[in-house]
């Protein structure tokens, strides 16, 4: 395996997956939880984040954040280059403690409990990174089971057709075989996204997955995105700092201010282009022709 090819297995294996063996949610969420009725707790709220502060290294890029994640929303995490956007990301599918604050999963806090809790929490997360590398020595099958050899017990026949369904998913019919240097960058990312997808998660995290695409490429990705949600129900938290794609795919949008070092704006794009903050108007403003 290459460098990359490690730390996206490492990254991945931290992280992907989502339902186990039977296809059941993790044993964690109680019946009440799963009707989003926790006393107390918004009933659209799937992931509540209080307080929270993140550090990059020593430093501290972001702090106060206080936002939901609602069950099925897409939700775009936006601001310019280095604002924070890939840590807060690590930090919401619990790779890195936070400085302070929490994250609730259901009411469960994703830094702090029982390990064997933690990892069930997390296995219901479909994560693709930024620089979400396939491994070069599988094929694309292979990728897509790679997470269901690791977290679910599947016969290897069952495996196989999953794999083959998340492919179609993602309009890649036919493509079990072929070998990601093969594939063309559009195609790539398809391709990863299926293995994010490869555990069924209730909340799929993508962090600039339209990076490097063409605009024709990068706006089908962004339809891509769309009708999973539609289809499967899957809240999505997208990274992006592309306009295209903030107005064509969130419900919400996050904005992480560089300066202020936290969020300085949450709402539907449209409302924040025409009545949210200076910094915030002037960012979702980048390409319109007056
Ligand atoms: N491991 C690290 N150690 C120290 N500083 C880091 C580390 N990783 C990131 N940083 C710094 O933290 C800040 C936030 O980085 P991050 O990657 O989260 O930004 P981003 O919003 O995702 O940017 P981009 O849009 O370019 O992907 C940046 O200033 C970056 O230089
Ligand atoms: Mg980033």
């Amino acid at each position: 395996m290459a460098g990359a090819d490690l730390e996206a297995a490492a990254g991945e294996a931290g992280s992907a997956g989502a339902v186990d063996a039977a296809g059941a949610p993790g044993a964690t969420r109680s019946p009440a939880e799963a009707a989003g009725t926790r006393p107390g707790g918004d009933p659209r709220a799937l992931v509540e984040v209080r307080g929270l502060a993140i550090a990059a290294g020593s430093l501290v890029v972001q702090s106060g954040l206080d936002f939901d994640i609602h069950r099925g929303e897409v939700l775009v995490v936006m601001g310019p280059s280095g604002c924070g956007k890939s840590t807060l990301l690590r930090h919401l599918v619990g790779l890195e403690r936070p400085v302070a604050g929490h994250v609730l999963y259901d009411g469960h806090d994703l830094h702090r409990g029982d390990p064997a809790e933690l990892a069930a929490l997390r296995r219901r997360f479909g994560v693709m990174f930024q620089a979400g590398a396939l491994w070069s020595s599988m094929s694309l099958g292979e990728n897509v089971m790679f997470p269901m050899r690791l977290f679910a017990r599947l016969p290897a026949a069952e495996r196989r057709r999953r794999a083959r369904f998340k492919l179609a998913l993602v309009g890649l019919d036919g493509g079990f075989d072929l070998m990601p240097a093969q594939l063309s960058g559009g195609m790539r990312k398809r391709a990863a996204l299926a293995r994010a997808l490869a555990l069924d998660p209730e909340l799929l995290f993508l962090d600039e997955p339209g990076s490097g695409l063409d605009p024709l490429n990068a706006a089908r990705l962004d339809e891509l995105v769309l009708n999973l949600r539609h289809h499967l129900g899957t809240a999505v938290v997208m990274v992006t700092h592309e306009n295209a794609s903030i107005f064509a795919v969130a419900d919400r949008a996050l904005y992480l201010d560089p300066l202020a070092h936290t969020m300085t704006a949450l709402g539907p794009p449209r409302e924040l282009l025409a009545h949210g903050p200076a910094e915030v108007r002037a960012f979702l403003q980048r390409g319109v022709v007056a």
